[in-house]
């Protein structure tokens, strides 16, 4: 393939990206949370070139980004409690399964034939003036091979996906850092993976706890799988006293730690930092080498980060 431009977050930079979109090219882009791979989700041959960059297995499916309420709900049908979480939540890190309206023209590709679909509304501007400039829904995977460590700045984009893309929006790096919250609204309210909007605040909002989402043989949510975020070297949790040939990444005060999530143990710092931390421990770490988490703490965003170590350390294949 071609080689795999980098766009500014220009007017002209989003128009030609839009442009790009348009003919069926896939754009990667920065979201709040992680960059995101675009495709236009109404034509299949650009969503099956979304699984063919990625690697991803076809049976695991895409969100949906909007820029706005009324393209959510020409996708997907909002029940009143979809509407409360919207309004208090969109736009921002959070993803709700809904049941598919049949007359969005959404690629069946993108559902992985589901009856739901995930959708979403961005806050970072860039994705929202792609989307308007795009003036279409985009499906929109994270922006790495499938199985690896997900991209918050558009180098990591590149590093996995050059020449694979047509374009990558450079719009610095992400915010939030690990990807939204899905929640099931097909039945009663169901986490199927923790990410950006903490569960603490959902279910201050639904005014009820929440599901637990799938498990690791039954994914919900199929993205689900047990061994993803996996960088090269292999990953040990929750290690207060790291092992000869490990690399240190503490949270909180760790003497002698290599790298630190946060120093002062915040988890909103550590889930920023998290997806560049743990690629360059994997430098650092080398072919023989390891690498070692100091315990966090699971509340807010820590039991999103927990989460994505979980996996990471996961074995393999
Ligand atoms: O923050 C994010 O959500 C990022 C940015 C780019 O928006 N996107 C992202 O997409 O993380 P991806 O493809 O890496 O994760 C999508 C997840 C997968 O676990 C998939 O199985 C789940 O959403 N999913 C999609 N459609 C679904 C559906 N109809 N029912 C249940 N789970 C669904
Ligand atoms: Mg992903």
């Amino acid at each position: 393939m071609t080689d795999t431009l980098t766009l500014a977050p220009t007017t002209d930079g989003l128009a030609r990206a839009a442009g790009l979109l348009r003919a069926g090219g896939l754009v990667a882009f920065p979201t709040e949370t992680v960059y995101g791979l675009g495709g236009d989700a109404r034509n299949d041959r650009a969503v099956a070139a979304i699984f063919a960059a990625k690697g991803r297995p076809s049976f695991n499916p895409l969100i949906v980004h909007v820029p706005d309420m009324e393209a959510a709900r020409s996708v997907a049908r909002f029940d009143a409690r979809a509407e409360a979480l919207a309004a208090t939540f969109w736009p921002g890190p959070l993803t709700l399964v809904l049941p598919l309206r049949l007359d969005a023209g959404i690629s069946p590709l993108v559902t992985a034939g589901l009856p739901t679909v995930a959708v979403r509304l961005p806050a970072h501007p860039v994705a929202q003036g792609l989307l308007r400039a795009f003036g279409g829904p985009l499906a929109a995977p994270s922006a790495n091979p499938s199985g690896k460590v997900s991209p918050t700045r558009a180098d990591h984009v590149l590093a996995g996906l050059s020449g694979r893309i047509v374009a990558v929006v450079d719009g610095g790096p992400c915010a939030v850092g690990v990807e939204s919250t899905i929640i099931g609204l097909d039945g009663d309210p169901a986490l199927l993976r923790p990410g950006g909007v903490t569960v603490e605040a959902l279910e201050a909002a639904l005014g009820q706890s929440l599901q637990a989402g799938g498990s690791e043989t039954r994914p919900n949510a199929p993205g689900q799988l047990a061994s993803h975020y996996a960088p090269g070297a292999p990953v040990r949790l929750n290690v207060t006293a790291p092992e000869a040939g490990e690399v240190w990444v503490g949270f909180g005060p760790c003497p002698g730690a290599a790298l630190s999530l946060s120093e002062t143990g915040d988890d909103v710092e550590a889930a920023a930092r998290l997806f560049h931390i743990l690629r360059q421990a994997d430098d650092l770490a080398g072919p023989a080498g390891r690498i070692a988490f100091a315990p966090i703490p699971d509340r807010g965003l820590g039991r999103a980060i927990n989460d994505r170590l979980r996996r990471a350390a996961a074995p393999r294949g």
